[in-house]
């Protein structure tokens, strides 16, 4: 259908609007190219004429909030995502939890997950411990708000630059940990063990509660402005043990935010009363 209203602003304002009040996201007007571009094939599919009568369909039809927002969310991930934080949990944090922790099971928490490469490269790193250090029982939950791709992430199939990447910077992770699959690649079985996913909105506290000792909170605290992203940290806090590290991305901070997180390292944060 090449017939829908043009994007103007008074409804790209209505549809920021929207985005944020089932997100959290704070898009600009700059975003319209974006907005025009994920959304244009729904409406298509749809059949519906413009992009007003697509919010009426969102505020009317509680069903169609789901795809909204697996359309508004933006989802880039990767294995290994900034390898400093990596390394730090492979040479830093696991030994050192599993010494104060004996026997213990390390829970692990993936805020907003995307397709799964975050979780799965944390499991790789708790199956290489295991083999090198012994016994390590893990426990990963996996959220995110889109439910298109918690789909993806429990598939662990993978393809494309997503495996490419991995084969050049782990080549003996990607051989032990996948098996061939079509054109890519999945993850054995073996990595999804001690995994569960859950929808969640960041924007709420989890339900159960439940408390970890390593919370991956990363590339998403970005999208939010900085009401929202108090809210998201705030929400995390009951979730955290209190000798428990929150990871954030590369170019977030939680610094400037009232919190009652204390900076141990870039992108890394601990509970203010447990430091030493
Ligand atoms: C760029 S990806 C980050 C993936 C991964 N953590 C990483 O660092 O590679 C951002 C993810 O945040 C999710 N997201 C956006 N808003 C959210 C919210 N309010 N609650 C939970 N997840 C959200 C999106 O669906 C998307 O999958």
């Amino acid at each position: 259908m090449g017939s829908v209203a043009e994007l103007n602003p008074a409804t790209l304002a209505a549809l920021i609007a929207l985005v944020r009040k089932h997100t959290g996201i704070a898009m600009t007007e700059r975003k319209s190219v974006l907005l025009e571009r994920r959304l244009r094939p729904r409406m298509d599919a749809l059949a519906l004429g413009s992009y007003q009568a697509y919010m009426d369909r969102v505020e009317s039809d509680r069903s169609e909030i789901p795809h909204f927002i697996d359309l508004v969310t933006t989802n880039d991930t990767q294995f290994f995502r900034t390898p400093q934080i990596w390394d730090y949990i492979a040479k830093r944090f696991l030994p050192e939890w599993q010494r104060s922790h004996p026997g213990a099971c390390l829970n692990i928490w993936s805020a907003a997950s995307a397709s799964g490469e975050e979780l799965y490269s944390a499991a790789m790193l708790c199956e290489e411990f295991k083999l090198q250090h012994g016994p390590l029982p893990y426990r990963i939950l996996a959220t995110d708000i889109s439910q298109q791709m918690l789909e993806l992430a429990a598939a662990g199939s993978y393809a494309g630059r997503s495996v490419e990447r991995l084969r050049a910077s782990h080549p003996a992770l990607a051989a032990r940990y996948f098996v061939a699959d079509g054109a890519g690649v999945r993850v054995k079985d073996e990595l999804k063990r001690n995994v569960s996913f859950a929808r969640h909105n960041l924007l709420q506290p989890l339900r159960p509660a439940q408390q970890f000792d390593l919370i991956l909170l990363r590339n998403v605290l970005i999208y939010f402005d900085a009401e929202h992203q108090q809210a998201v940290i705030d929400c995390a806090r009951p979730s955290m043990k209190p000798h428990a590290r929150l990871i954030l991305g590369e170019s977030e901070s939680i610094q400037r935010l009232a919190s009652e997180y204390s900076f141990e390292a870039p992108m890394i944060y601990a509970l203010r009363e447990s430091q030493p």
